[in-house]
C-alpha cells in the first residue's frame, strides 16, 4: 500500500482564495484593508526566508503589509516600544514577531506584550489561556490551525480518533494537542502528547489513528513507529546538506517519508504540506483579526 500524498499547496491556495475573497468584499463594501505587520530582529537565513513569503502573500491576497527589520543587536526595550506603537496603529491588524529572537531579548516578555486582538500567531498568554479553555474568541497558533485544516480539508476523521503528537513546543505540539481535543465535532480526538522524555514512543506512535510529528529532528519517525493505515502529518522543516542541490541543503521533514509512505494511509510531505497552510493560517487570521477590530461580522 502506498499512502496518498496530500497537497498542502493546493489546500493552503483553497484558504488564500477564501481569504482574498473576504479582502476584496471588505474594500469593496468597508473602505477597510486588513493589515499585517511582521517584525523580523537579525538576519537568521531560514526567518528572512519566512518573513518575505509573508510579505509577498500579503501583497498577493490585497492586505496590507509592514515589515520591520531590527538588527541583530536591537534590545527587549527597543522591540517593547516597537510592538507598543504597533499595538496602536490604525493600519495594523495583525502582529508577529518571527521567532528565534536573539538571546538578550525575553520571547515570553515580547508575546505577552503583543495586544491579544492583533496577536494573530496566537501566542500571548491571553490567547493561550482561550485556546486552552475552549474559548473560540481568541487566536491559535498559525502551524498547529494549518495541521488541522489540513486534517479537515482531507477528509480525515478526527472526531474518537486517536492521535499522537510528538513534540510539546509552546509554537507546534502542545497547541496541536489543544486543538484537537476540544469538545467541537471538528476535533473531539483522543490526544496523547509524547516528548523527549516519554518511554516506549515507538509503541504509542504504533497506537496512532493520527500520526503528528513535530520535533526538529531530520527523519525521526521511521516505519516501525508507524501502524498500517495511520494518517501521518509531518511539521518538520530540517535543512540536511545535499551537494548536489543548488544551495547546498534540501529541506526534510521528521518522518522518514519515503519508508513511511508505504505504510501510512495519508501523508503530508515535506516541503509542501504543512508549511503552506502556516502562511494561509496567518493571513486568514489578520482578516478576521481586521473583521473583528471593526466589528464587521
Ligand atoms: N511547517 C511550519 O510552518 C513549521 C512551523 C514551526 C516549526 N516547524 C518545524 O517543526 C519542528 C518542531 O518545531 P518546534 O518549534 O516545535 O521545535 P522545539 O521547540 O525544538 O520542540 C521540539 C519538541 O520535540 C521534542 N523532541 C525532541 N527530540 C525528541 C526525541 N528524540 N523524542 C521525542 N521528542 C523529542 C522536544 O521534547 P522536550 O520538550 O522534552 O525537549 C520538544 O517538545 C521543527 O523542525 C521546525 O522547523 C515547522
Amino acid at each position: 500500500m502506498s499512502a496518498r500524498i496530500i497537497d498542502g499547496k493546493a489546500l493552503a491556495e483553497q484558504i488564500n482564495a477564501e481569504t482574498a475573497a473576504t479582502v476584496a468584499q471588505l474594500k469593496a463594501r468597508h473602505k477597510l484593508t486588513p493589515g499585517l505587520a511582521v517584525v523580523l530582529v537579525g538576519d537568521n537565513p531560514a526567518s528572512v526566508a519566512y518573513v518575505s513569503s509573508k510579505d509577498k502573500m500579503c501583497t498577493r491576497l490585497g492586505l496590507h503589509s509592514e515589515r520591520i527589520n531590527l538588527t541583530s543587536t536591537a534590545g527587549q526595550r527597543q522591540l517593547l516600544q516597537l510592538i507598543s506603537d504597533l499595538n496602536s496603529k490604525k493600519e495594523v491588524d495583525g502582529i508577529l514577531v518571527q521567532s528565534p529572537l536573539p538571546k538578550q531579548i525575553s520571547e515570553e516578555a515580547i508575546f505577552a506584550a503583543i495586544d491579544p486582538s492583533k496577536d494573530v500567531d496566537g501566542l500571548s498568554p491571553i490567547n493561550v489561556g482561550k485556546l486552552a479553555l475552549g474559548d473560540p474568541t481568541g487566536f491559535a497558533p498559525c502551524t498547529p490551525s494549518g495541521v488541522h485544516q489540513l486534517l479537515l480539508r482531507s477528509g480525515v476523521a478526527i472526531e474518537g480518533a486517536h492521535v499522537v503528537v510528538i513534540g510539546r513546543s509552546h509554537l507546534v505540539g502542545r497547541p496541536v494537542s489543544l486543538i484537537l481535543s476540544q469538545k467541537t465535532p471538528q476535533a473531539n480526538a483522543t490526544v496523547t502528547l509524547c516528548h523527549s522524555r516519554s518511554k516506549n514512543l515507538a509503541e504509542i506512535c504504533r497506537s496512532a489513528d493520527i500520526l503528528i510529528a513535530a520535533i526538529g529532528v531530520p527523519r525521526f519517525v521511521r516505519a516501525d513507529m508507524v501502524c498500517v493505515g495511520a494518517v501521518v502529518i509531518d511539521v518538520g522543516i530540517n535543512r540536511v546538506e545535499d551537494k548536489t542541490a543548488e544551495k547546498g541543503y534540501r529541506l526534510v521533514g521528521d518522518v522518514d517519508f519515503d519508508a513511511v509512505k508505504e505504510k501510512a494511509s495519508l501523508i503530508s510531505p515535506v516541503p509542501g504540506g504543512v508549511g503552506p497552510m502556516t502562511i494561509a493560517m496567518l493571513m486568514h487570521n489578520t482578516v478576521r483579526a481586521a473583521k473583528l477590530r471593526h466589528e464587521i461580522a
